[in-house]
């Protein structure tokens, strides 16, 4: 069978660090392997759409920076084929015929939804379209033919729903839609890293994001405010690793390389963390690592950035073949789709006959 890689972001602000070990690095590793006969990155500014209506300037300014994000971290375009979805009509077609395969109730119970309609007060005056977007989420996944979707926990419920379309659809139409798997990020950290304050939720206007453009200066500043323990106040106190964010951060990021090279005197992370809960080491010394290892990180994305940044037409341009060579694809999905849902009259002679041969005497 083909092994298709699919996933994608909502391009409403630049990517920042929670996207990075949520799924922006596990694609690129993926996408070195070469284990896969096709890679799709769609920047879904349909998606985005759907709650923000009213600003469609911030998604068409983000659609660059998502792009350069993509290519900073080191997506590569000759490997994998980054898309616009808005730009690709077979999407829609897809969604609404899909529609008829989905209850109202079953998207109700949608918990991703369900939290994001109580984030942005949606409450009595849901959008339809927002409602939707799990059916639109199927389409997106499905017209590739996608059988790896890298993506957070927050994804399960899209990919659940993603599942049950495709079974309902080959169920009632015939094998047409191939099933994806969910691939999650390696750990409890990148699940779900928290922003610097050490809320769950990053976002802009809490100020709590390291974004993959930062400057040096300001990752420094993010990583010295960051929350730890409360209560481990003096250097002696036991410190715990609960909910503290520099660890968190540390789970995320440090590889083994870090310690000879920032902090010899340790082995490995799990000789600092006992430390830290013994007691006897501070949290600044603790943010000193993590500021090296951030820096370290983040350096040579910020340096792709740049050198990306100086042809901005050129990145254009790489979307514009991408998008192209997508939209083949995801035509031959619906030509498939059309047909096992006999809505493809012109293409079929054998109907034509049949229904020439019932107004005519023989
Ligand atoms: N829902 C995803 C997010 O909010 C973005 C997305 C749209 C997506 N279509 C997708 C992810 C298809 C994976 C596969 O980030």
């Amino acid at each position: 069978m083909r092994k298709v890689m699919l996933t994608g972001d909502r391009p409403t602000g630049k990517l920042h660090v929670g996207h990075y070990v949520g799924s922006l690095r596990r694609r690129v590793e993926l996408q070195n392997t070469g284990d896969f006969d096709d890679i799709f990155i769609m920047i879904a500014d349909a998606q985005a759409l759907t709650d923000n209506a009213d600003n469609p300037e911030k998604v068409r300014q983000n659609i660059i920076e998502v792009a350069l994000d993509y290519l900073a971290c080191g997506l590569d375009p000759e490997k994998s084929t980054i898309l616009i979805q808005s730009q690709i009509p077979e999407l829609c077609e897809l969604s609404f015929y899909y529609m008829n395969l989905v209850t109202v109730s079953r998207l109700q119970r949608n918990p991703t939804v369900k939290s994001e309609i109580q984030m942005r007060n949606f409450e009595a005056s849901i959008p339809v379209g927002f409602f939707t977007y799990p059916i639109s989420q199927a389409a997106d996944i499905t017209a590739f033919k996608a059988t790896v979707v890298p993506v957070g926990e927050d994804q399960m419920p899209m990919l659940e729903q993603t599942k049950e379309i495709v079974h309902k659809f080959n169920s009632v139409y015939g094998e047409t839609l191939v099933e994806p798997k969910i691939l999650l990020p390696e750990n409890q950290a990148c699940m779900r890293l928290p922003g610097t304050d050490g809320k769950a939720k990053m976002s802009k206007s809490l100020g709590n994001c390291i974004y993959l453009s930062e400057e040096p200066e300001e990752i420094k500043k993010k990583v010295f405010s960051m929350f730890t323990d409360p209560n481990h106040i003096r250097i002696e106190d036991p410190g715990s690793l609960e909910g503290n964010t520099v660890f968190t951060y540390l789970d995320a990021f440090c590889r083994p390389e870090y310690f000879p090279e920032f902090l010899p005197e340790y082995e490995n992370l799990d000789e600092l963390k006992a430390h830290y809960q013994r007691g006897g080491l501070g949290d600044m010394k603790v943010k000193r690592f993590l500021n090296n290892v951030l820096q370290a990180e983040l350096e040579p994305i910020r340096n792709r950035r740049k050198e990306f940044q100086k042809d901005i037409p050129a990145v254009y341009e790489m979307l514009r073949k991408g998008t192209g060579k997508a939209e083949k694809v995801a035509a031959e999905t619906l030509r498939d789709v059309k047909a096992a849902m006999k809505i493809n009259y012109f293409d079929d002679e054998e109907l034509i006959r049949m229904q020439s041969a019932k107004y005519t005497e023989s």
